[in-house]
C-alpha cells in the first residue's frame, strides 16, 4: 500500500515525513481546534457546514489562519493524491496556536499556526439494520465551552475508555441532572412520538448530523422538543439514539442496566436513518 499522504503547514507529504515540533502549543497545552467530515464515494457531505463550524471554533479561540477558506480544497486535493475519490471515509482538520516556546499567554500574532489534514478510508457499522448499541452515564466534567471543536478531549477520552470498559459504545454526559451530549455525539431521546435534543448551548456542541437530523423532523413534520432529558426521565423514554459524522445516526438499545423500549432500534430512529441515507446518496 502506498503510503498516505497528507497535508501539513501548506506542504502535501507522506505522514511518516510530519514533524511536529514538542514546543507546538497543541502538544503543551491542547491550544486548538479540530473539525472532522465525511465523504461518501469522494463527495464532501455537508462540507460548508463544516467549515463553518470550524471557522466559530478558531474565532472563538482566537487563533488566527487566514487560509481557513482553503480547507475543502486542500481535502479534494488529499483525496485525489491518495486515490480516495470513489471512497467512503473521513477527512480530518487540526489547526493549533502554532510552534512557540512554552509560555501561557498567547505567542506573538505572527507565529503560524500549525495545520494538519489527513483522510482516510472509513465506513460506517451497518446500524441501519436493527444493531444498536449500548450506552453508559458519565459525570460531565468538562469545560464550561463545550461548543467549541477544542482539541483537549481528555474528559471525552476518559469516559468513553470507560464505555468500552462496560460493553458499551457510547458514554452519555449527565450535567446538574440532565443529558447534555454523548462522549463524541448528540443524544436524543423519542417520547410519545417527540424528539428531545439538548437546546443549543456552551453544553454541547453544535452537531453537524444533530442539525440534519433537526431539519429531517422538520421537514417531515416531526415534534421536536429542544429541551434536555433529565436522567431520571430516561425510562419513561421509547427510544434513544445518538448522532455523530462518524457513527451516523445509531439507535441506542440500553442506557446503564436499562433496556431501552424493546431493545432495537427504535421505529422512529430507523426513520431518521433511511432520510439519512437519502441524503447520503444524493
Ligand atoms: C462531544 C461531541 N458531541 C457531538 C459530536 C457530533 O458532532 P458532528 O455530528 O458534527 O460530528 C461530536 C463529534 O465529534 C463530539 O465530539
Amino acid at each position: 500500500m502506498d503510503e498516505q499522504l497528507v497535508f501539513f503547514n501548506g506542504q502535501i507529504l507522506p505522514l511518516s515525513q510530519v514533524r511536529i515540533s514538542p514546543d507546538d502549543r497543541g502538544f503543551n497545552f491542547a491550544d486548538g481546534v479540530y473539525e472532522v467530515l465525511r465523504f461518501y464515494k469522494g463527495q464532501l457531505f455537508f462540507a460548508s457546514q463544516h467549515l463553518e463550524r470550524l471557522k466559530r471554533s478558531l474565532a472563538e479561540l482566537k487563533i488566527n489562519y487566514p487560509e481557513v477558506n482553503a480547507v475543502n480544497n486542500i481535502i479534494e486535493n488529499l483525496l485525489e493524491v491518495n486515490n480516495l475519490q470513489q471512497t467512503d471515509g473521513l477527512a480530518y482538520i487540526q489547526i493549533t496556536r502554532g510552534d512557540f516556546p512554552r509560555i501561557h499567554q498567547f505567542p506573538p500574532a505572527n507565529t503560524p499556526p500549525t495545520v494538519y489534514i489527513n483522510v482516510k478510508e472509513w465506513k460506517a457499522f451497518d446500524l441501519t439494520k436493527s444493531q444498536s448499541i449500548k450506552a453508559i452515564t458519565f459525570s460531565d466534567m468538562r469545560w464550561g465551552r463545550c461548543d467549541i471543536k477544542s482539541i483537549a478531549l481528555l474528559p471525552n477520552i476518559m469516559s468513553f475508555q470507560n464505555a468500552l470498559e462496560h460493553g458499551a459504545g457510547e458514554a452519555i454526559f449527565i450535567r446538574d441532572g440532565v443529558i447534555t451530549e454523548g462522549s463524541r455525539t448528540n443524544i436524543f431521546g423519542v417520547k410519545n412520538g417527540i424528539v428531545y435534543t439538548h437546546p443549543f448551548s456552551n453544553s454541547i456542541l453544535p452537531g453537524i448530523t444533530r442539525q440534519i437530523v433537526l431539519d429531517i423532523c422538520e421537514k417531515e413534520n416531526l415534534k421536536v422538543l429542544l429541551f434536555p432529558i433529565a436522567e431520571s426521565a430516561i425510562s419513561s423514554f421509547d427510544e434513544f439514539f445518538l448522532t455523530g459524522t462518524s457513527p451516523e445516526i445509531s439507535g441506542i438499545c440500553q442506557i446503564n442496566a436499562l433496556k431501552i423500549g424493546n431493545g432495537e432500534t427504535g421505529p422512529i430512529t430507523r426513520f431518521l436513518q433511511q432520510e439519512f441515507e437519502k441524503l447520503k446518496a444524493k
